[in-house]
């Protein structure tokens, strides 16, 4: 037996239960991990909440966290027990003590980097790698709009985004995150709870609007990133923190040629070949300085609702780390 948060039915954070739960042995091509730490995305509020019905309840959410292997199933051969492991798993299950989970989804973690550090930058830079590199290529001289800015993904948005020669404009919802993001490298930085950040960025860019935002804010945001855009500009929505984006229509895309995409971190890290070129480059960046793992908050695994409490109430900033 191990121990787990596990959602029984959907609601608020108090439906994070820790409960005993069983631990099985690893079978052929898999893995008995002991987590150290636990990456808390805000996916896993929509889970808890019942806005995304992906995990089966009673389930353990959770998509990412950072260990140590203690056993190896027959046929695994790129891992040994003692060996630091961190993941990303559409599966679910990472709100555990231990688990036994495939093979095929670890990578093993640089020594320069922690299992903390690793576990807060598994989903979140791989999808700032995601957004940055394969969504739309950012080019040198592109303005991009980075909403939330001092998030998790955010501060990683604008890191990377500086290191490509993107000039960055940045949205937080406080000054407090403003300075945090300017800290992080963005040219301008718009507090868009006080200020019409459509005008802002106009003004900004002379009227000629950006090249790419990256929207992960969604009904409040949607309308504005939409006018934000340039000719030939694309609007990435890759969250809804603030709830979904309402229906639109097609023909306002007509305006400037523009494009809208809706990309999914775990629809790219199908192929292990991709995985594995993705999270190098994420290291990578991790290793050269250019993007800095920040973790503003720390709660135990037991007391994970107070984590998801924060993250809702818009207090945090960086990642949120689940320490075992
Ligand atoms: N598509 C994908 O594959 C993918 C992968 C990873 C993450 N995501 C998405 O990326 C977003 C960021 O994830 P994260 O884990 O790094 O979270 P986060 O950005 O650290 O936290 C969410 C932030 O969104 C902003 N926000 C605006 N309106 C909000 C509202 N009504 N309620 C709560 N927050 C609000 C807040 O920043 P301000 O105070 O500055 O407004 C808040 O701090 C999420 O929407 C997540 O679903 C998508």
């Amino acid at each position: 037996m191990t121990r787990a948060i596990v959602v029984r039915e959907y609601g608020g954070p108090e439906k994070l239960l820790w409960e005993d739960v069983p631990v099985g042995e690893p079978g052929p091509g898999e893995l008995l991990i002991r987590h150290t730490a636990i990456g808390v995305n805000f996916h896993d509020t929509y889970v808890r909440s019942g806005s995304y019905k992906t995990l089966t309840l009673p389930g353990i959410p959770g998509v990412e966290a950072a260990g140590v292997v203690e056993k190896v199933g027959t046929d695994v051969t790129a891992f040994v027990p003692g060996d630091r492991i961190v993941y990303v798993t559409q599966s679910y299950g990472a709100y555990s003590e231990q688990r036994v989970l495939p093979a095929s989804v670890a990578f093993r973690i640089p020594d320069a980097i922690s299992n903390e550090a690793a576990a807060s930058l598994a989903v979140k830079g791989l999808t700032a790698c995601m957004l940055l590199r394969h969504t739309r290529r950012v080019l040198p001289e592109e303005t991009i709009l980075v909403h939330a800015a001092a998030g998790g993904v955010g501060q990683f948005l604008v890191h990377w985004g500086k290191h490509l020669g993107a000039r960055v404009i940045a949205t937080v919802g406080s000054t407090e995150k403003a300075k945090i993001a300017r800290g992080c490298g963005a040219d301008e930085v718009i507090l868009y709870r006080n200020e019409n950040f459509v005008e802002r960025v106009k003004s900004f860019t002379h009227g000629r609007g950006v090249d790419v935002v990256y929207d992960s804010v969604g009904a409040d945001t949607f309308d504005g990133s939409l006018e934000c855009l340039g000719y030939f500009g694309t609007l990435v929505n890759f969250g809804q923190s603030s709830g979904p984006v309402p229906p639109f229509a097609i023909s306002r895309l007509a305006a400037r040629s523009n494009a809208v995409v809706r990309p999914i971190v775990f629809h790219y890290l199908r192929e292990r070949s991709a995985r594995d070129a993705m999270a190098e480059e994420t290291f990578k960046m991790v290793l050269a300085g250019v993007l800095t793992p920040r973790i503003g908050l720390r709660v135990p695994l037991n007391e994970a609702s107070r984590a998801h409490t924060a993250l809702e109430s818009r207090s945090t900033t960086g990642a949120i780390i689940l320490t075992v």
